[in-house]
């Protein structure tokens, strides 16, 4: 299993803060941001990360991450050019991929689960996460049936069919390269992760397991700031012990 971290973007809610400095950069507490979708990865057992970046970011990622030894992984590194969508990380990311499994983590997405059981028991198809929250109209959704099967999900509804949102962590086989290529531009003109993950529900290979513990997607104020009290909590939490 190989590991990737989108960490391209815009960036445009975030503005001013990201006229300069990139999201993924911003402090979360007291770590960059995205510290914590590396250490979701490597905690998971991943150890050959990509991390995909916008051209006028490279060099403030490689300066502050540098090869990945001082995380105990080793780092790669390639460039989008244009934010196309999130399901465009294993078309830029194909090469590195090769004939591998491949996770991909959002690099503004924070959590505390531990996926390490999840990515070893991983066989092939596709396996998302969901966690209930208040607000699933921001999110991809998926909904049950009585079984707990996932019957559809849907990229940002306005009338959400359920309250579980997809986190921004997703485990995919080799298939996906093949299946991202053929993806076509939403209405907000990105190729979207909803898509590919719809192409294997359709399959009747997508595995959506349920997470609880933190889950901050980091891209608003109001989340930032959310994110950065959570971690300095949970800092100073574990250092009482
Ligand atoms: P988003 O938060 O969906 O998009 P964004 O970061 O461009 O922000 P905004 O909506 O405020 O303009 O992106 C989630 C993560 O994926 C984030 O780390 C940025 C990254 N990303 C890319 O690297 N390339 C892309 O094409 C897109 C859409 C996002």
């Amino acid at each position: 299993m190989k590991g990737i971290i989108l960490a391209g973007g815009r960036a445009t809610r975030l503005r001013p803060l990201t006229k300069v400095i990139t999201k993924q950069l911003l402090p979360v507490y007291n770590k960059p941001m995205i510290y914590y979708p590396i250490e979701t990865l490597v905690g998971a057992g991943i150890k050959d990360i990509l991390i995909i970046v916008a051209p006028e970011h490279a060099g403030n990622f490689m300066n502050m991450l540098g090869s990945g030894r001082d995380f105990g992984v080793k780092f790669s590194y390639e460039i989008q050019d244009k934010p196309r969508g999130l399901a465009d990380a294993f078309i830029v990311g194909e090469n590195f991929i090769g004939k591998d499994n491949v996770t991909l983590v959002l690099g503004d997405n924070i959590f505390d689960h531990d996926f390490s059981g999840h990515i070893k028991a991983f066989k092939g198809g596709a396996a998302v996460f969901a966690k209930e929250v208040h607000d699933p109209e921001r999110f991809g959704v998926v909904d049950f049936d009585k079984n707990g099967k996932a019957l559809s999900i849907e990229e940002k509804p306005a009338k959400p069919k359920s309250n579980y949102a997809v986190v921004g962590i997703y485990s995919y086989d080799n298939k996906v390269i093949k299946y991202a290529k053929n993806l076509k531009p939403s209405d907000r003109g990105e190729i979207e992760i909803t898509d590919l993950n719809n192409i294997y529900l359709r399959n009747g290979e997508l595995q959506v397991n349920l997470i609880d513990g933190i889950w901050e997607d980091a891209g608003t104020f109001d989340s930032l700031l959310r994110a950065g009290n959570i971690m300095e909590a949970k800092a100073k939490a574990g250092s009482k012990k």
